[in-house]
């Protein structure tokens, strides 16, 4: 099958030196591309800046900046994907526009305001356009009111699924070698997932999305 991913964070930039950006590492994205090639499928992994690196030949990697870059490579690849699963942490918010050259502080600045507009939801956009033959994954990253808040995401972006991670689980989330989360579908579907590394978390993920699909 064809599947598409994103991962890590994007680089909103403010001048050619600066940028807006966050703490993602890309390792649950990339572990869970290495899931879904060790099972035979063909993986097309959109990945901001990121430290890592794969040689799985049925791992093509496309390398983004911006979250706006990261959109639109991922909707090249919208009409054929069918299993997607949006990991990336995008940048909700982009500087209206990138200066050109380096901005400097002027004599006696103490304050700066930065213009944000918002980004394109990369995971909405493909909601709203998901056939019946697509299957659609997203992430949440929740600190309160976790399965509310994940609940209001699957339905609000029309995803099947949502991995949720809790900040208040320690070992989870961004910089972790490990993670731990909750899945959460359709219909009262949920799966609690414990704390176990990227790559054990990603096999078993990879199982249950396809299992989701192929049960469509
Ligand atoms: N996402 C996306 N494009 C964006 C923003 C988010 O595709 N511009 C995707 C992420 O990849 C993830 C999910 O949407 O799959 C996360 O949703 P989001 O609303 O960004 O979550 P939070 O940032 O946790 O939202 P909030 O700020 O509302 O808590």
């Amino acid at each position: 099958m064809k599947i598409l991913i994103t991962a890590g964070p994007t680089h909103e930039a403010i001048d050619p030196v600066r940028f807006i950006g966050n703490r993602s590492s890309g390792k649950m994205g990339f572990a869970l591309a290495h899931a879904f090639a060790l099972l035979g499928h063909n993986v097309t992994l959109v990945s901001g800046p990121v430290q890592l690196t794969t040689s799985n030949e049925r791992i093509r990697v496309i390398r983004v900046e911006s979250a706006e870059e990261m959109y639109q490579e991922v909707m090249l690849h919208q009409p054929s994907y069918e299993v997607a699963v949006m990991s990336a942490a995008v940048a909700d918010f982009s500087p209206v526009q990138a200066a050109q050259e380096k901005i400097k502080k002027k004599e006696g600045q103490d304050e700066m305001v930065l213009h944000l507009q918002k980004t394109k939801d990369i995971l909405a956009s493909l909601g709203a356009l998901k056939t019946a033959e697509q299957s659609l994954v997203g992430f949440s990253l929740e600190t309160n009111n976790e399965q509310e808040n994940a609940l209001k995401k699957l339905e609000k972006k029309r995803a099947d699924l949502i991995v949720m991670n809790s900040l208040r689980d320690k070992g989870a989330g961004f910089g972790h070698d490990t993670n731990k989360v909750t899945l959460y579908g359709k219909n009262g579907y949920r799966m609690a997932f414990d704390l176990m590394s990227k790559e054990e978390l990603a096999a078993l993920l990879v199982k249950e999305i396809l299992a989701f699909h192929s049960s469509k």
